[in-house]
């Protein structure tokens, strides 16, 4: 249960290997000991991040999660759920895909629609439902500003993220009254894993930046955060610009 100071008992991470995810981890346990449950697949990153966690106070567990593999959300989400309630889940998987391939191969296309849309939505279908069913939790969800407004150097990872930013944002309207609800976080260019062989786009952040912004995101209340927050504005301008100029920019 996440007590009247805002902190959290249980964490699930979805995409427990992701950089963002074991930063939040790593953020909620600088205020107490809690549970977190590391949803991924078997990799020696998945031990090492247990093991981190683990020393610095976690009570560990790990589950098996592949999001190519199509009864993995439900599998997942009910053991996560057999050890107990889950105050916060965030679902944190997720890939950038190589742009050049996905601009002409259709079978590359459907496979990164399948892991950063499909899979997602089913996944927080899944959440939802077992939320409800608790009668609490938050469900966070890693969308990007890549998904405001697809650009023709990435448009496809932004497509992608464009459908799970309205599902998850739908979803939360879904929940109201329910005691569940969702954030919606849209970073900017934010330096991990995912972005390791890439230049820093403008207003790069890390991983921290991302964690301090969903922990007090859920503490107030927020329905969406944007990292570094600015972004917000950056992007409602980007949003209403021309499309002749905006295909120009370089950004
Ligand atoms: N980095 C950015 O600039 C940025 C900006 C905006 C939004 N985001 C979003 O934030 C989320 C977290 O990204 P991050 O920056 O933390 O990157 P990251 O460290 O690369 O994390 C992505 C994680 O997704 C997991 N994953 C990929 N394919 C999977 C699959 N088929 N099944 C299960 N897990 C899979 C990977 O797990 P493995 O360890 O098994 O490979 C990886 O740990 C992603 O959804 C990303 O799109 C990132």
């Amino acid at each position: 249960m996440i007590d009247a100071l805002g902190s959290v008992g249980s964490l699930l991470l979805v995409g427990g290997t992701s950089d963002i995810a074991a930063a939040t981890a790593r953020r909620y346990l600088r205020e107490r000991p809690l549970r977190v449950v590391l949803a991924a697949r078997d990799t020696p990153r998945r031990t090492a991040v247990a093991e981190e966690l683990a020393a610095a106070g976690a009570r560990v567990e790990v589950l098996d999660f592949d999001a190519d593999d199509p009864a993995s959300p439900a599998r997942m989400v009910a053991e996560a759920g057999g050890g107990g309630d889950i105050d916060v889940a965030v679902v944190a998987f997720g890939q950038l895909g190589d742009a050049e391939q996905l601009r002409t191969d259709p079978d590359a296309v459907a496979h990164l629609a399948q892991v950063n849309y499909v899979v997602p939505a089913v996944v927080g279908t899944e959440l939802a439902n077992r939320m409800r069913g608790q009668g609490h939790g938050v469900i966070v969800a890693l969308s990007s500003v890549a998904g405001e407004r697809a650009r023709a150097s990435n448009f496809v990872y932004g497509s992608t993220k464009a459908g799970l930013d309205a599902f998850f944002s739908g979803l939360a309207d879904s929940l109201v009254g329910t005691g569940v609800s969702v954030l919606v976080v849209r970073p900017g260019f934010v330096r991990s894993k995912m972005t390791a062989e890439l230049a820093d786009a403008p207003l790069a952040t890390t991983p921290d930046a991302v964690a301090e912004a969903i922990v007090t995101g859920i503490r107030a209340g927020r329905h969406t955060v944007w990292v570094p927050g600015v972004l917000r504005w950056v992007m409602s301008g980007l949003r209403h610009t021309p499309r002749a100029i905006f295909r120009r920019l370089p950004v």
